[in-house]
């Protein structure tokens, strides 16, 4: 096989806030050699994740922080192109911990096959059957555990999280509230994915006497994308013995003195609970996940969007659009075949 050059995008400097180009350039490199038992693969999709900016920021988190000079790490789907393992083979699809770049060098034991014949289009798996539809459903079952009758609020509502966890809370027959950034995102969670009702949190004014207005019994689940002044007024309308389930703050990613959050002190007053937790967590139950959301997805009873973006060279701004809100679900990067 003659030498494949592989395009990879690479943490140059920590981002002070939104990332730039000079904080993540590209490089065209010679693709790594794999090792006894790592496979190459040809990359197909790259998932944009807000969690891969905190993971550009030097601080503690779930897994290390991406080191100066390092390709930018995102799960991948892909083909192999070249193995040192019986693991994988040439020509299998695979999805991978990989990085925005071409090619990926990685340990065939981390890949996980995936069968392109299967009808399910390849990006489902980095969306509502991945990582997406799996945090919604583990974080709302386990971590809000909503019962019948209760209201749960959800923000970034119509992202590829809050989507899925809104759908998940009404067929557990919940009042479902979701916050979202525009008119037409409201639209969609209310007129097609069957909320309740939305607020947009952009022109609302006051998100404590809009949360109040849109769930008249009180939060009795709070699904938490986004942290700042929406958890602090989230936490003002808890019922008694209500659950904060803390998904992400994606509003104070790219400000790192962004202040906490001053009304915790009602976990207090209404013996509620607050639990952060990761999609991680649930690994060994990723299996029974799938399952579960491939179940309601064929029923009919589950909805999402993906925004694929065309090409590698976009990986940046298309990553940008998770801060700035325009992405349309699931943002996915294609790297045509
Ligand atoms: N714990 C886990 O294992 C796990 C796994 C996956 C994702 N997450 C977290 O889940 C959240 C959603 O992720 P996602 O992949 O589904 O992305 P997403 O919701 O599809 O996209 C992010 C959305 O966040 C909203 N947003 C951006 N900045 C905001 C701000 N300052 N205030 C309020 N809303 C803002 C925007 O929607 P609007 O137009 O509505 O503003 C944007 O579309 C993130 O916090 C992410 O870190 C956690």
């Amino acid at each position: 096989m003659s030498e494949l050059i592989n395009r990879q995008y690479y943490l140059a400097k920590r981002p002070a806030s939104v990332p730039t180009p000079e904080d993540v350039p590209f490089r065209d490199v010679p693709v790594a050699k794999p090792a006894a038992g790592e496979a190459i693969i040809r990359n197909m999709y790259i998932s944009l994740d807000p969690a891969i900016r905190g993971w550009m920021s030097d601080v503690n988190n779930y897994i290390d922080p991406i080191a100066i000079n390092d390709p930018i790490r995102s799960s991948v789907i892909g083909r192999v192109v070249k193995s040192n393992s019986d693991l994988v083979a040439e020509g299998d699809v695979v999805m991978s911990l990989g990085a925005w770049e071409r090619y990926t060098t990685a340990p065939a034991a981390g890949m996980n096959k995936l069968d392109e014949n299967s009808g399910i289009p390849l990006s489902n798996f980095l969306s509502v059957l991945g990582p997406t539809g799996l945090t919604a459903l583990f974080g709302l079952m386990d971590v809000g555990k909503p019962k019948a009758g209760e209201t749960v609020l959800v923000s970034a509502a119509a992202g590829a999280v809050g989507s899925i966890v809104g759908q998940i809370a009404k067929m557990q027959g919940c009042h479902v509230v979701g916050m979202a950034g525009s008119e037409e995102k409201c639209r969609w969670i209310t007129d097609e994915l069957g909320f309740d009702a939305a607020i947009n949190y952009k022109t609302c004014g006051d998100y404590e006497a809009a949360i109040k207005a849109a769930c008249p019994n009180g939060v009795d689940v709070y699904f938490d994308n986004v942290g700042g002044d929406i958890l602090d007024a989230a936490l003002m309308c808890l019922n008694r013995f209500s659950r904060v389930a803390v998904c992400g703050w994606i509003s104070t990613y790219n400000d790192a003195d962004a202040p906490g959050p001053k009304n915790l002190w009602q976990l207090v007053a209404e013996s509620a609970t607050i639990q952060g937790f990761v999609v991680l967590d649930y690994v060994e139950r990723f299996g029974e996940g799938v399952g579960q959301l491939a179940e309601w997805l064929m029923a009919g009873k589950l909805q999402f969007k993906e925004e694929i973006i065309d090409d590698l060279d976009n990986v940046l701004p298309g990553f940008l659009k998770l801060f700035d809100g325009s992405n349309q679900g699931k943002l996915i990067i294609r790297i045509p075949e």
